[in-house]
């Protein structure tokens, strides 16, 4: 399959007259995609049930007669301000029960039945417009569910959804006292219409009952999706996608991601390093106008595996963005970079965010393609090279890793719900496993928490799983390699109790957590074999190999076989260690690479990739600063 760019476009934003040659400024760049329409809901229905299509008409028409392809986006994320006089109870409350208003976007709630309707309503009319359309190869739902936290709404419509969904699952109030332990503080219910969303209580909820909002409100978002999927699909052959973000966990993208046919995601490197990355001073100071080494990367292998290998980068930085505390500019190089690490990775399409600078609303700090006087920005120029590239570029095809590392959204909510210590985080957990593993040189393939055949991992990793699938556990039972499980894996029932037995009650490892605890990031438990456990810690009572012990004298890494427990989370030290001695016994060759050197194999193809400002030489090779190098396996 060929690797392609493309865009994103706001005709709406733009005199018509410009269209044309925007068009065959893009098409001349080597561009073939360019999504559309995402937010325009306000034109295509600028009063209630009376439409305007004629733009959207010409707009795709001229787009597709200079050989573009279309991703048309469904607007639903923008409602109109008419749509709030005709259902003002539509939009979401928040935690304190406060209205999130009118004025930016994303201002609706995912359980307003009505609100859906509406959403059925205007989807039908583009597929049936559009569904045939020769220029519309593809769609996108909304956009970005979860953004600007809105999952969790606290709505009349959200309580009502919340018990019609409790009814369903434990069919009897009784079944669900028992469930989630209400007997503790006299919180049983008689019916399932007493049930409130877990807000406003005087003192922390029940977790079971947080835990069963968050599953909710995930099952809220996939329901509103798959309403839009059905009738596309209806209408239309064209695959449909939807743009999910940067270490955002709010719904199950595993389980939105089985109703579409791509997954797409929005790639904001600097954005990501300035605003949510958990990293030192020094460390964001490196990587201030190149972005993490290892955060793309992780949502590359992350939407690669909630897209079932189909996934694209719908959005991707160009330039300074608007949003994060600060906003650099990219070293010359990074805007090529990121599109060939996607490529790397297997993304079909990498999309640039956006066309041309607005000068006008919320993003006008935001950079294009383009400048607002329509003059070439410096992602202009880099992604011509890249089109360039990749014309002369034979398919690269995608690998698959030598290691598994299980990601599981369930457990970040629950995590969220009992960090038991204030900066236990489930994303960082996994995400600092992640990046041992890629500094160790290795390609990494992330795995749904339901996987059922780990038989082509030679390693597989699952940290801090609150809930072990039962097919997890099964593939874990019978797997050949080598496995790393824990800390805090299999910890909690579904309906977040503490099991019985004791965790982790892994297959064939006879070991009990008799006591864990948190601990502040300045009180380190050190190894006997070097480096510490941080955050969190276990007492484990086993009879099982004990391979490596605190040095206050508790087992810190446990083996049954293949199957190796560790009872903390381990510094950087530790886990390179660790998983340096896995990869030893998996027959796996670990070759640790430079600071900010990143490196991916595909089928055919070693990648390189230099986050640093500066020049690196590895394996007889200089990559240069903010570069990109590759050459062809033997
Ligand atoms: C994304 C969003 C875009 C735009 C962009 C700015 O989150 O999908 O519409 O706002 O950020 O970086």
């Amino acid at each position: 399959m060929k690797r392609s760019l493309g865009v994103c476009y706001y005709p709406e934003h733009w005199p018509e007259a410009q269209w044309a040659e925007d068009a065959a400024r893009m098409a001349a760049l080597g561009l073939t995609w360019v999504r559309i329409g995402e937010f325009a809901w306000g034109l295509m229905e600028p009063v209630e049930a009376s439409y305007d299509w004629g733009w959207l008409d010409r707009a795709i028409e001229t787009l597709g007669a200079a050989g573009l392809k279309v991703v048309l986006g469904t607007p639903t994320a923008t409602p109109p301000r008419w749509m709030l006089n005709k259902h003002p109870d539509m939009i979401a409350l928040d935690r304190d029960g406060k209205p999130r208003g009118f004025g930016s976007r994303r201002h609706y709630c995912f359980s307003h039945r009505p609100y859906r309707a509406e959403c059925a309503r205007i989807v039908t009319a583009m597929a049936e417009r559009y569904g045939k359309n020769r220029h519309v190869a593809a769609w996108q739902t909304d956009n970005e569910y979860a953004c600007h936290d809105t999952v969790l709404s606290y709505s009349q419509a959200a309580t009502q959804a919340f018990r019609d969904w409790c009814a369903q699952k434990y069919q009897s109030p009784q079944a669900l006292n028992r469930a989630w332990g209400n007997v503790f503080w006299s919180m049983d219910y008689a019916s399932f219409d007493e049930i409130a969303l877990p807000n406003l209580t005087v003192t922390e909820a029940n977790p079971a009952h947080v835990m069963a909002h968050r599953r909710f409100a995930s099952d809220e978002v996939v329901s509103f999706n798959r309403l839009q999927v059905e009738i596309l699909r209806k209408h239309s052959t064209a695959p449909i996608s939807h743009n999910y973000m940067g270490q955002i966990t709010d719904f199950d993208h595993f389980d939105v991601g089985a109703d579409l046919d791509i997954a797409a995601w929005d790639a904001y490197p600097l954005g990501f390093l300035s605003d949510r990355l958990a990293a030192t001073p020094a460390h964001k100071h490196r990587f201030v106008r190149q972005g993490d080494p290892d955060f793309q990367a992780f949502h590359h292998d992350l939407y690669r595996a909630v897209g079932r290998g189909r996934w694209w980068v719908m959005e991707q930085q160009p330039g300074p963005v608007n949003w994060a505390p600060w906003n650099p500019d990219p070293l010359p190089g990074m805007a090529r970079l990121w599109a060939w690490e996607a490529f790397a990775h297997g993304a079909e399409a990498v999309c640039y965010f956006r066309w041309r600078q607005a000068p006008f609303a919320q993003e006008q700090m935001h950079a294009g393609m383009l400048r607002p006087d329509s003059v070439a920005a410096p992602a202009y120029h880099e992604a011509g090279q890249v089109a360039q590239e990749l014309a002369q570029m034979p398919d690269v095809g995608t690998a698959r890793a030598q290691v598994g590392l299980v990601f599981d959204y369930a457990s970040a909510w629950a995590w969220e719900t009992q960090p038991q210590g204030r900066d236990y985080s489930y994303f960082r957990q996994v995400f600092e496993t992640y990046r041992g593993l890629r500094r160790l040189g290795l390609n990494v393939d992330i795995l749904p928490p339901d996987t059922a055949d780990l038989s082509a991992y030679p390693i597989v990793l699952a940290p801090g799983v609150a809930t072990m699938s039962e097919p997890l556990l099964a593939a874990l039972a019978v797997h050949q390699g080598q496995s790393l499980i824990g800390p805090r894996s299999n910890s909690k029932t579904a309906d977040f109790a503490i099991p019985l037995p004791l965790p982790p009650n892994l297959p064939n490892l006879k070991a009990t957590v008799a006591r864990v605890e948190s601990l502040p990031p300045d009180v380190p438990v050190p190894l006997t074999l070097g480096g510490n456990f941080l955050h969190w810690r276990e007492k484990i009572e086993t009879s099982a190999q004990v391979l490596e012990t605190t040095t206050d004298g508790w087992p810190a890494l446990i083996a049954a076989r293949g199957l190796q427990y560790l009872a903390g989370w381990p510094d950087e030290a530790a886990l390179s260690r660790i998983l340096q001695q896995l990869c030893h016994k998996a027959g796996i060759e670990t070759d640790p690479l430079p600071e900010g050197l990143r490196r991916r194999d595909t089928e055919t193809h070693q990648f390189l990739f230099n986050y640093n400002a500066v020049e690196v030489e590895w394996g007889g090779k200089i990559i240069p600063a903010a570069g990109v190098l590759w050459q062809k396996l033997p």
